[in-house]
């Protein structure tokens, strides 16, 4: 473990490279990264890909829950690529993004929630 030196959203920040970058980000106040399968309580295993970000020099978005941050990383967590990208994992998972339609099985109180949640994240241009 190690103090790494990087750059989120233009925010200069000083982490443990052990932290990934969903957890530098929040503990630095970005609290823009949307998350589905994401618990702080498990290993992460990135399967909603919600979470990605561009990291500066990286071939694709990466996830932002299982990518440990590295020295001079450059992050970006809010760009149309960005946004593209997690309306496309929104409509994989089966999550309505466009117009209104009559849900498939009703959703209880809780998973209303989150999901008003993470479109009010991911839905700012939807
Ligand atoms: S929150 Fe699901 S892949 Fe990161």
């Amino acid at each position: 473990m190690a103090l790494v030196k990087l750059e989120i959203n233009g925010k200069r920040v000083i982490a443990d490279n052990s932290r990934t970058i969903l957890q530098v980000a929040r503990d630095n106040g970005i609290c823009d990264i949307p998350t589905l399968c994401h618990d702080e309580q498990l290993e992460p295993f990135a399967s909603c890909f919600l979470c990605v970000v561009k990291v500066k020099g990286a071939r694709t978005l990466v996830p932002a829950c299982s990518t440990k941050v590295a020295a001079g990383m450059v992050v970006e967590t809010d760009t149309p690529e960005v946004r593209r990208s997690r309306k496309a994992a929104l409509e994989l998972l089966g999550v309505p993004v466009g117009p209104p339609r009559r849900p498939i099985r009703p959703l209880n109180d809780a998973q209303r929630q989150r999901l008003r949640a993470v479109l009010r994240q991911v839905g700012k241009d939807v």
